[in-house]
């Protein structure tokens, strides 16, 4: 079955970069000139998903707005004559289908998940985190979605992370079926290092199967007083098979400010119009 939609949880608050996200969404931070949340929708686009599914909160509307069509805008710049603008304007309009629902309470990824169950119908989908930057050969999400198409069960994406670091992330334990494929035994979020089943930490990308959406109805509230998805992979594992695929790939945090530093060197130095002129200032910076 082919994947068609993705869901993107895009109500956070964004606390960590205020005062920057006091009236700009964090999604709409530029790496560079282009959004994030551009990279992310990109992403899903290049694996061949037709339809994104926001779930958003107050003061997120302008995301939406970046994805539609901005006329007015558009016919200033073509009377000035810069049409190629025009072009890439009218490009990010024509990306994909966009919708979205409203998360009404902070109450968790799960809870985030859960409210888009309508718009996703009864059908596997994608799951996206927009704190996660994946740049990559074979887009991030791809990936998995290569893996459900053969086995038509759940995917969720692994990167192996240092003991210290286990805390952050979903864990998973599992076994090691094909180089970078593992059958997922159990999920844990967030888990003590001396805890941690393994240091195979889950990465915002998930291919979902829609029996998940029962389960986090029933869920009860876990770490942080909030509805977990990765307890919702806990209990889904019990009753179908779920794959972790460690991906090929850099992956930036663009959640923390340092990965949001690295993500825009990195993103930059791959830019013919920058690349030559910072690796020059950098060069400059070790003097
Ligand atoms: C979320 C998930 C966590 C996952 C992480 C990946 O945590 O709850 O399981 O490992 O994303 O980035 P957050 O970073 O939103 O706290």
């Amino acid at each position: 079955m082919k994947i068609r939609k993705a869901v993107i949880p895009v109500a956070g608050l964004g606390t960590r970069f205020l005062p920057a996200t006091k009236t700009v969404p964090k999604e709409l931070l530029p790496i560079i000139d282009i959004p994030s949340i551009q990279y992310v929708v990109q992403e899903a686009v290049d694996a061949g998903i037709q339809e994104i599914i926001f779930v958003t909160g107050r003061g997120k509307d302008g995301i939406e707005d970046h994805f539609d069509e901005a006329p007015e805008l558009e016919q200033i710049l073509a009377d000035r004559g810069q049409t190629a603008t025009v072009d890439m304007l009218r490009r990010i309009a024509e990306m994909t289908e966009v919708v979205s629902v409203r998360q009404k309470k902070p109450l968790g990824l799960g809870h985030a998940v859960l409210c888009a169950r309508d718009l996703v119908g009864d059908e596997p989908f994608a799951v996206m985190l927009a704190d996660d930057l994946i740049d990559a050969e074979t887009p991030g999400i791809r990936q998995l979605v290569e893996i459900f198409t053969e086995t038509e069960e759940s995917v969720v994406a692994l990167m192996k992370v240092p003991r210290e670091e286990v805390h952050q992330y979903g864990v998973i334990k599992g076994t090691e079926v094909k180089p970078r494929l593992y059958a997922v035994e159990g999920t844990v979020e967030k888990p003590a290092a001396k805890e941690a089943p393994s240091q195979l930490a889950i990465i915002g990308r998930y291919v979902l199967r829609p029996e998940i959406f029962s389960i986090l109805q029933n869920l009860p509230p876990g770490r942080g007083g909030e509805i977990q998805l990765t307890d919702g992979l806990a209990r889904l594992v019990q009753q179908r098979k779920i794959f972790g695929c460690e991906f090929t790939g850099e992956r930036y945090d663009i959640g923390d400010k340092f990965g949001f530093v690295r993500a825009t060197v990195a993103y930059a130095l791959k830019r013919k119009d920058l690349k030559d002129k910072l690796v020059e200032y950098l060069k400059s910076l070790k003097d």
